[in-house]
């Protein structure tokens, strides 16, 4: 069992490496920073001489240097071998999302997981917003009702952050083999973990996919519209884009006697909370990652914890993978 800050490396040192996982350990007393590994081994010692930590050369050497956990951000297409790697050693993993690209590697990841006496969770933070753990109590306690409808809406326009105008995405992103689907994991990959953590889901079924493919110059996903079966009677939409503008995010749950509309949630302030039980109220979260940092440490303490555990992060690869072998894509159609 672990006890005190876990001693953390980050693996992956440009985006969310750089941008989210380190400066998110540095002001947390959840973990400590003891070394980082990025693919280029120039990269990896720059970025650790700025932070004052070890450059690891290599994931052994990072195995063999007293690390308790490894907060993962690399590409897509290496978390499920990655992650798999690092827990039957015993070394605690947050994994950015999604949890693998494909169901089979995913699934070999959960069970290595079980067999070892690693924790992982999925880095699905935006389940720590206020506002959603608001909505997910109400909806456990039954307040709303028997839930038939949830939407989950977001567009969040390429590129994210503020880099020069024109920049394509790298090369892991444009390429449908190595993101799994870019929108759909960028993005939509966040929506499905939320509805399905919201309703409390057991088992998911694509009832239909439509995507499009308008960035120029990528042969992958920009949009993606997915209807969802839940349970027996909840059908859920997810709608999100990387091309389209949007005034804002939503998400709604309807029932027969009772509904929520949160607006806006998923971005730092100013998430109005509109539901029948109980009265309109606003909250803010500047930061969600910090709360899910902290939820992980206590989940490798043994605590309660509700971050994505694999087999709920499996439940999202499982819609993912399904929506992008049965969809359409909007290009392709005669
Ligand atoms: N939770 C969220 O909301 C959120 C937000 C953004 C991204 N993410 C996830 O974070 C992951 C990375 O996205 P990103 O935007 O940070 O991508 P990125 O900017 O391309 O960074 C990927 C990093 O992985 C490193 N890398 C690649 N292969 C490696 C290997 N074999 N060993 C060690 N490091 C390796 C790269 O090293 P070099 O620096 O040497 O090239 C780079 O630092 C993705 O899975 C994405 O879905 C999650």
């Amino acid at each position: 069992m672990t006890t005190g800050p876990l001693r953390m490396a980050v693996v992956g040192t440009r985006g969310q490496g750089e941008r989210v996982a380190v400066p998110t350990i540095a002001t947390s007393g959840a973990a400590t920073l003891v070394g980082v590994l990025g693919s280029s081994t120039e990269r990896t010692r720059a970025v650790a001489d700025r932070l004052d930590v070890p450059a690891y050369p290599s994931l052994e050497a990072l195995a063999g240097g007293g690390v308790d956990a490894v907060w993962l951000t690399t590409p897509n297409h290496l978390h499920a071998s990655m992650a798999t790697w690092l827990v039957e050693r015993g070394i605690h993993v947050l994994l950015e999302k999604p949890m693998a690209i494909d169901v089979g590697e995913a699934t070999a990841l959960a069970e290595a997981v079980a067999g070892s006496s690693a924790t992982l969770r999925v880095a699905y933070q935006h389940r720590f917003r206020p506002a959603h753990q608001q909505l997910c109590a109400q909806l456990r306690r039954g307040e709303l009702g028997e839930i038939g409808r949830l939407r989950v809406h977001r567009h969040w326009k390429f590129p994210y952050f503020d880099e020069a105008p024109g920049t394509p995405p790298s090369a892991w992103r444009s390429s449908p083999a190595a993101s799994g689907g870019w929108s759909i994991n960028d993005l939509g990959s966040h929506l499905v973990d939320l509805a399905l953590w919201l309703l409390d889901a057991r088992s998911v079924t694509v009832l239909d996919a439509v995507f499009t493919r308008q960035f120029p110059g990528v042969e992958n996903d920009t949009t993606a519209l997915l209807t969802l079966r839940v349970g027996e009677r909840c059908v859920v939409g997810i709608e999100c884009s990387n091309v389209l503008a949007s005034p804002g995010s939503l998400v709604e749950a309807y029932s027969p006697t009772g509904w929520a509309r949160l607006t806006d949630s998923f971005d730092p302030v100013s998430t109005t909370v509109t539901s029948l039980a109980p009265l309109p109220v606003t909250t803010t979260c500047d930061d969600a990652y910090r709360p899910m940092l902290e939820d992980f440490a206590a989940a490798c303490r043994g605590e309660p914890s509700s971050g994505a555990t694999p087999a709920e992060a499996l439940l999202s690869v499982e819609a993912v993978q399904a929506a992008r072998r049965g969809g359409r894509y909007l290009e392709d159609l005669p």
